[in-house]
């Protein structure tokens, strides 16, 4: 995974890097470094945050026109200073910043040792900068060249940037299944794993396409070749300028800033994509491929982590609403097992960020298999996003926490809409009930409002589950993926083992954990799913469990049943999923801080996958 971020042509090239880095740390933040070139080459690097970077360097002399920085999360070698980058060549003349993973490194390495150079890290990135050098060395080639020949024998996906100390005024990058972006402004070129980092500074960008390579230059000139070494024109995109400053708002975390946000973002998707004067859901994507949508078999559903979740919800809602065959798969398992896919499927990728290198695979296989691909996105330009049929955006903005909140109610709202017009379209939904069903949407951010009225009582009440070692959450129907949604947050950000369960099946093995110290969350905001549920419930009580139940106003449940009862206030069954899920993230976000965690950049994990 890891941040990449280089800068040539500022005044001060390493403070425009730690700013970026800043920026990229969701992709990464076990370990950070950075390189300028001020007479010599300055390498600087801590194990910890950009953060700590920043105060390592606060008394060096870094001034300069050039400098490339790195934040890591440790695929290969454990995060330490040793093996944070930038890498250099062990001649001192290359240093590197490297996101991906190089697959045959160990053999290239067998190869360096032989020609007797020595390592000082774990990582795969250090061979890679030193198979460079011992190309450049050996045929004493130019930077460039030297790079382009030597990727001809490394195995991968990589994104990286190079600085050869003994010229300087030129930098070079190169891209394989992994994102780089270089971006254009007055003073010269930034190049970043994504946009983000470059829209305070860069007016153009280029999306560097998997084996290219750019060259650019302090004089302000850049080219681009393929690895076959073809001369490529790139295409160069407006980029809209925005001063992206972060800022919590008075929460104490961005995690809860943006559980806080989700009414709003839902009232944002409803106005986007729903015409209230005429009842219509306006879905560019769908209108503009109305047939494919009509004559569609088959839906295939693509995504990892929470998206994956919001994509089990929409399995629910389109079979239901609109009758078309739905799967939903792992996008790291679809595209390993061959799966049968084809010209009249419509597989569908879900990604927050736009940069899962699973998710991105998964969609690729699909292109590659003629079925019609359409992305559920919430990063416009991301990898993914251009890479698909048609895309629509979810309007979360930016997500800074870790663990996903907006994005996912983002996400389940659009599907919903999604869902809806698909039945308009197959003709399982009659337009009255379709304005029905609006109207009953429009209600929601007022719902979430009051759902998040919860959140004193869940902060006195998640207290009694700071120390616990396990919970479980369970749900049936559409509460089933709340549930598993419920347990992941948990997992994340308190570091407390949780397991979500369909609830009946529940008997099948989770039963056998339950004793006096479990907590038992269930989900009972489904009417439909009640009576079952209650069952289940009984069946928890009698091992002594802890039962939590989240339930809807009006909904009557037995008191003895439950330690706990959370209320939340009713909608329809369709929309319980955006309702739920609120007291479940809050109970979350109190759990791990009484935990002491830190809930916006939980250890070991990254906001954004781009490995796989
Ligand atoms: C990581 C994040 C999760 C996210 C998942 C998929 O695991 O920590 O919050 O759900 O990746 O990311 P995507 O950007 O594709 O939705």
């Amino acid at each position: 995974m890891c941040g990449i971020m280089a800068n040539i042509g500022s005044e001060n090239a390493a403070r425009e890097v730690l700013a970026g880095l800043k920026k990229l740390e969701y992709r990464g933040y076990d370990s950070a470094g950075v390189a300028v070139f001020n007479n010599a080459l300055n390498v600087f690097k801590v194990k910890g945050k950009v953060a700590d970077l920043e105060d390592h360097v606060k008394n060096q002399p870094m001034a300069g026109l050039v400098a490339l920085g790195h934040t890591r999360w440790a695929t290969h070698g454990v995060p330490a200073e040793n093996n944070a980058h930038p890498h250099m060549s062990e001649n001192g003349r290359l240093a590197m910043v490297h996101n991906g993973i190089i697959e045959n490194y160990q053999s290239l390495k067998n190869f360096l040792i032989e020609k007797g150079y020595s390592f000082k890290s774990d990582t795969d990135s250090e061979v890679l900068v030193q198979y460079i050098a011992w190309y450049q060395d050996h045929y004493q080639l130019e930077l460039t060249e030297a790079v382009r020949r030597s990727l001809g024998d490394v195995e991968g996906s990589f994104a990286f940037v190079i600085l050869d100390s003994t010229a300087p005024n030129t930098m070079v990058a190169a891209k394989n299944d992994n994102p780089l972006v270089v971006g254009i402004s007055g003073s010269g070129f930034y190049l970043a794993s994504d946009v983000f980092p470059l829209t305070e500074s860069c007016d153009k960008v280029i999306y560097l396409e998997d084996q290219e390579i750019i060259t650019v230059h302090l004089e302000g000139d850049y080219e681009v070749i393929d690895f076959e070494n073809a001369s490529i024109t790139p295409e160069v995109h407006t980029l809209e300028r925005k001063d992206t400053v972060y800022s919590k708002e008075g929460f104490d975390s961005f995690m809860l800033k943006e559980i806080y946000e989700q009414p709003e973002i839902i009232a944002r998707t409803l106005k986007s994509y729903v015409d209230t004067n005429l009842a219509e859901i306006k879905i560019e994507a769908i209108d503009l491929h109305r047939r494919i949508f009509k004559q569609a078999k088959r839906i295939v559903i693509v995504g990892c982590g929470t998206s994956w979740h919001a994509g089990l919800i929409a399995e629910y809602l389109i079979e239901s609403m609109a009758g078309i065959h739905v799967e939903v798969e792992y996008a790291s398992e679809f595209r390993y097992r061959d799966p049968l896919i084809s010209t009249s499927d419509i597989v569908i990728g879900i990604s927050q960020s736009g940069e899962t290198a699973d998710t991105l695979a998964a969609i690729k296989l699909a292109n590659e298999r003629g079925a019609f691909t359409y992305g559920i996105i919430n990063t416009p330009g991301s990898t993914i996003a251009r890479h698909t049929d048609a895309v629509s955006y979810i309007k979360a903005g930016v997500e800074i926490g870790v663990a996903s909140t907006k994005a996912f109610t983002g996400q389940v709202s659009l599907l919903t809409l999604i869902a809806l017009k698909l039945a308009t379209i197959t003709g399982k939904l009659h337009p009255l009930q379709c304005k029905k069903s609006i109207d009953e949407f429009l209600e929601v951010p007022k719902m979430m409002q009051e759902a998040l009225l919860t959140d004193q009582l869940l902060g006195d009440l998640s207290q009694n589950w700071v120390n616990k070692e396990s919970a479980l959450f369970l749900g049936r129907g559409l509460n089933f993926p709340v549930a598993l949604e419920g347990a992941l947050k948990l997992k994340e950000i308190s570091y407390i083992h949780a397991e979500g369960y369909p609830a009946a099946e529940m008997k099948h093995g989770p039963i056998a954990l339950v004793d006096s110290e479990m907590p038992v969350f269930i989900l009972a905001t489904n009417k439909s799913a009640l009576l079952k549920l209650t069952s289940n419930i009984q069946e928890i009580k009698s091992r002594k469990g802890e039962v939590i139940i989240i339930r809807n106003a009006g909904m009557e449940i037995d008191a003895a049943l439950a330690d706990y009862q959370i209320e939340i206030p009713a909608v329809s069954e369709f929309l319980t999923p955006l309702t739920t899920v609120v007291p479940l993230q809050l109970i979350s976000y109190y759990i791990a801080k009484g935990r002491g965690c830190n809930i916006d950049q939980p250890r070991n994990l990254a906001k954004s996958v781009t490995v796989e």
